[in-house]
């Protein structure tokens, strides 16, 4: 292994930066010369790649986003881009290539491992929806922004007496509403893993209130339906003075955790590690407090599933 490739792709997470620099930082330690990607799988076509040295990756572990930007590029899905991507890394001399992502990245990084490329799966996305890891970089924080976020909402829906409806991000995955909707104290938590059923919430919202408690908070994961249009079906079965609110994406944003800062780490030096052993085509995971990899091609016959225990013990913690 003497050259290896970084790139972030698809939606920005806190921590990717943390990320690039463990991999850049490792790889340097044994002498592996490191290029940085930008752009994503646009970038990588398109030849946008340049040397890293050890200060490329300074003062930038604080930092939200990423330094090697990232792009949606729907073109990776053909083979010929593939197969020009291939091309690029080739005339470089890079022997792999690291791609952080999410799971259409991962997607794109099985499509190279297919075609005979060693590419390695870092998970960067606040989504937290890749299969074989626990937690993805960038969950962390991003919960975290949420449940500051519940927090200052529940000041105003407790002095009028109102019910939010908070719209948290996560695509297809109601991860990011499990864990804040817990830490938040929400009242009520819907995911795409669960059904509901409007009427019965607005029930529980009555029994809420009948009990004393005439603030509610509902967090609502996006992969269900919008916020409006959740708070117009809850309308029907009551006056709730309800009001929803889509926190967008300020989700995606902001200085990486602590607790993200070190998954990043961790996992970057894992990869380089992994690669350095002439292991390739791989995903690496964090499962059950240790560092995994699974094979790339192994990586979609599994699907991630949310810890539902949470959604569980939030029905016996609502007032
Ligand atoms: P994320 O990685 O955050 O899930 P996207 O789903 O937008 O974000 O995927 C990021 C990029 O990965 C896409 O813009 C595209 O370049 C590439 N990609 C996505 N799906 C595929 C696929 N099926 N095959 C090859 N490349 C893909
Ligand atoms: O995958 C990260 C994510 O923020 C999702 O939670 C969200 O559905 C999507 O990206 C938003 O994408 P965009 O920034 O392209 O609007």
């Amino acid at each position: 292994m003497k050259k290896i490739g970084i790139m972030t792709s698809g939606g920005d997470a806190p921590g990717m930066n943390a990320a690039i620099r463990a991999v850049a930082r490792r790889a340097m330690s044994f002498g592996i010369e490191v290029y940085g990607i930008n752009y994503g799988y646009a970038g990588l076509v398109a030849g946008d790649i340049f040397k890293m040295e050890r200060s490329s990756v300074g003062d930038i572990i604080n930092r939200g986003g990423t330094i090697l930007y990232s792009a949606r590029y729907p073109e990776f899905a053909q083979e010929e881009g593939q197969l020009k991507g291939i091309e690029q890394l080739k005339k470089f001399g890079i022997d792999a290539l690291v791609v952080i992502g999410g799971d259409g990245s991962y997607h794109g990084a099985l499509r190279l491992t297919e075609h005979g490329y060693n590419a390695v799966g870092l998970p960067g996305t606040i989504d937290n929806d890749i299969p074989y890891t626990d937690f993805t970089i960038g969950f962390d924080t991003a919960v975290n922004t949420v449940v500051e976020s519940i927090d200052k909402i529940r000041d105003t829906a407790a002095s009028h007496e109102r019910t939010f409806v908070i719209e948290v991000m996560g695509r297809g995955a109601g991860d990011i509403a499990l864990w804040a909707g817990v830490a938040g104290g929400a009242d009520e938590i819907i995911v795409p893993e669960r059904p509901f059923d409007i009427q019965q919430v607005a029930k529980n919202i009555q029994n809420l209130r009948a009990r004393g408690k005439k603030h509610t908070i509902v967090v609502l994961a996006e992969g269900v339906m919008h916020a409006n249009e959740f708070m117009d079906q809850l309308k029907q079965y009551g006056d709730f003075d309800a009001r929803s609110t889509v926190l967008g994406h300020v989700q995606r944003g902001g200085s990486p955790s602590g607790r993200d800062r070190v998954l990043a780490s961790k996992m970057g030096a894992y990869a380089v590690d992994l690669l350095n052993e002439g292991k390739g085509g791989i995903a690496i995971g964090i499962e059950n407090n240790q560092l995994t990899y699974h094979n790339m091609t192994d990586l979609f016959s599994s699907k991630h599933q949310p810890d539902m225990e949470l959604y569980d013990i939030n029905k016996t913690l609502a007032k």
